[in-house]
């Protein structure tokens, strides 16, 4: 007998199934639009008007979703069937209230959110709890104590806010000299509950990759299985991903060793959808990074690669459907930069950009850009991912921002 999934009804009828998203950016967009496919009505949250995700939804809501009140009095209103969080900035707790109440399911679920949004939390389960290898690490919350974390993690180190994403607050501490410097900055760069920082010695790898790792229940029989995406590599740039392809070579041992990893800390965070398993690699060495319970920015050149892009796959999983994790094509994907300080950009040479017929572009749309800002991304397909890398990168330079 086949397991009776979820029934879809009508967008903006009563038989609606309705997912709430919280955190509009260019993720979200893509999970808007493979939601809205299938029949799903959406409703998109952010701090500020008009973000991406919300240009596609069926409504939308600004508002602060750090401030439990606020987030509580949305989602007593809407009563979504799914929340699903796209960022990390929000009052996690309201979203294991709304769990434990039987509101609406948190995807993939409230533990996974509440551990993830906070360093320490998800370093600690990984490490201590399941065991597995990270980088050596120490936690402070004083000048003086982190002053002594790094002499005993020892330089050069890296040094994160615990509740912090996209490289915000973070730096490479060479040597003593430069701790005290560290600390101030990362006390501008975190968000709530400011002064908790993570220090990690540095691993000397051979190259980074993101494990996409989908929990999805099986078509017959309900239980929840996990599937794998191949290996996407990636570049990053002060804490912020420039470039990534797909798949990453690596040794079979390693890739075993990534998906053991994947699996053990995707299975301990629970519930269903897709994770973006940041792993370090050398030779056949694997070390646990870290983990969004969501789609992954690197994950973006799935748009080009696989019949399902993690988009895709996020949506089926949270909805209970069947996955399928297949590459067709080797890919890769550049970030354009909006390059300026300024709102109402204009995009131009999307001809040129396009002229390859294995290129593809996404323009997120957001109204207001600053220098280091992502604005949209190139794709391009061909035969070796370097050529693919090679090409993403010219096409995502073809494209100019101007101001207006
Ligand atoms: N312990 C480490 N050793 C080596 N490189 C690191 C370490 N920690 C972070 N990095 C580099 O910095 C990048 C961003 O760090 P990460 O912890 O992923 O922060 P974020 O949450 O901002 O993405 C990583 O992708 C990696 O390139
Ligand atoms: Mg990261």
């Amino acid at each position: 007998m086949i397991y009776m999934s979820v029934t879809i009804g009508t967008p903006l009828q009563p038989s609606a199934f309705k997912v709430l998203l919280l955190g509009s950016g260019e993720l979200g967009k893509e999970v808007v639009i493979s939601l809205q496919r299938l029949g799903v009505e959406v409703h998109a949250a952010d701090r500020y008007d008009h973000a991406p995700a919300m240009q596609v939804a069926h409504y939308s809501y600004t508002l602060n979703m750090a401030d439990a009140e606020e987030l509580k009095q949305l989602i007593e209103k809407i009563k979504p069937n799914l929340i699903v969080p796209e960022i990390e900035a929000i009052a996690t707790q309201v979203l294991v209230e709304i769990e434990q109440q039987n509101i609406a399911t948190v995807i993939p679920s409230a533990k996974a959110v509440n551990l993830t949004m906070n360093r320490e939390g998800i370093r600690r389960l990984a490490a201590e709890e399941l065991g597995l290898p990270t980088s050596a690490y120490r936690f402070a919350d004083s000048l003086e104590s982190f002053r002594a974390a790094c002499d005993d993690i020892g330089y050069p180190n890296f040094v994160k806010p615990v509740m912090s994403s996209s490289g915000k607050g973070q730096s490479r501490v060479k040597n003593f000299d430069e701790v005290d410097a560290a600390w101030e900055y990362a006390q501008t760069g975190g968000r709530v509950n400011q002064g908790k920082v993570i220090v990690e010695s540095q691993i000397d790898f051979d190259f980074e990759i993101t494990l996409l790792t989908v929990r999805a229940k099986n078509a017959e029989t309900g239980e929840i299985e996990t599937h794998y995406c191949d290996a996407i590599g990636h570049r990053q740039d002060s804490g912020d991903y420039v470039e990534s392809w797909q798949p990453q070579a690596m040794t079979p041992a390693a890739l075993e060793e990534a998906k053991r990893i994947a699996h053990k800390v995707t299975t301990a965070l629970g519930g269903c959808g897709i994770f973006g398993v940041e792993l370090f690699v050398k030779g056949d060495k694997v070390w646990f990074s870290e983990v969004s319970p969501r789609p992954h920015d690197t994950g973006l050149v799935t748009l080009a690669s696989q019949y399902q892009s993690e988009f895709e796959l996020h949506a089926r999983a949270i909805l209970g459907l069947p996955v399928n994790t297949s590459r067709h094509s080797v890919a890769a994907s550049a970030v354009i930069y909006a390059g300026v300080d300024d709102s109402n950009l204009s995009f131009s040479g999307l001809n040129l950009a396009l002229t390859n017929p294995n290129t593809d572009l996404r323009l997120f749309g957001k109204p207001e850009g600053f220098k280091r800002r992502r604005m949209g991304v190139a794709t391009a397909r061909a035969e070796t991912t370097d050529q693919a890398r090679e090409l993403a990168l010219e096409t995502a330079s073809q494209v100019s921002v101007k101001q207006n």
